[in-house]
């Protein structure tokens, strides 16, 4: 594989992109570019302050404008917000920048896994479930669109990303 493309992981809230890019960026010596985490740090707010005062297209906004300057970068595991891949500039932003690579899960576990976060703009105050099963089906087309799928339900973030480890050895 070379060295330079960035390995991009997409893939709905709660799929494990944060916690298995933290182990596959540790097991290739990479850095980690957290896209929600440079939008926190480069408007001194919390993603969900951006959604309740600006609301969520001025979110995507600066989230499109983030991705653009971060897919720039080489060497690194990129970690996106679950509704990254929504936007056809953002996917093919992602794409030039290294492989895409989509986590996915199942809706009851994708809910045992984001029920008690309050973090999640989209999901609070809402029937979860239903609606994690509502955005799913929109998104999962998406989230298809990328190189590789992998299942997480009933795999540590580890074993993720040790599947991903293997699935990149066979690349040029
Ligand atoms: C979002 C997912 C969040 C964050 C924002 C919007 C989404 O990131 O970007 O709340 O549209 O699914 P995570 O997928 O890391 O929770």
């Amino acid at each position: 594989m070379r060295v330079k493309k960035n390995i991009v992981l997409v893939g709905f809230m709660g799929t494990g992109k944060t916690s298995v890019g933290k182990a596959l960026a540790k097991k290739m010596g990479r850095p980690v570019i957290d896209i929600d985490r440079v939008i926190e740090e480069k408007e001194k707010r919390k993603i969900g302050d951006i959604f309740e005062k600006d609301g969520e297209p001025r979110f995507r906004e600066i989230e499109k404008e983030t991705i653009r300057a971060e897919a720039l970068k080489e060497g690194a595991v990129i970690t996106t917000g679950g509704g990254a891949v929504l936007d056809p500039q953002n996917v093919e932003a992602l794409r030039n920048s290294g492989y895409v690579i989509a986590l996915l899960a199942s809706p009851e576990t994708i809910f045992e896994r984001v029920r008690n976060a309050k973090h999640r703009p989209l999901l609070n105050g809402k029937d979860m479930l239903a609606e994690i099963k509502r955005l799913l089906t929109i998104r999962e087309p998406h989230y298809r669109q990328s190189d590789y799928q992998f299942q997480t339900d009933g795999r540590t973030a580890d074993q993720v990303a040790d599947m991903i480890l293997n699935a990149l050895k066979e690349k040029p």
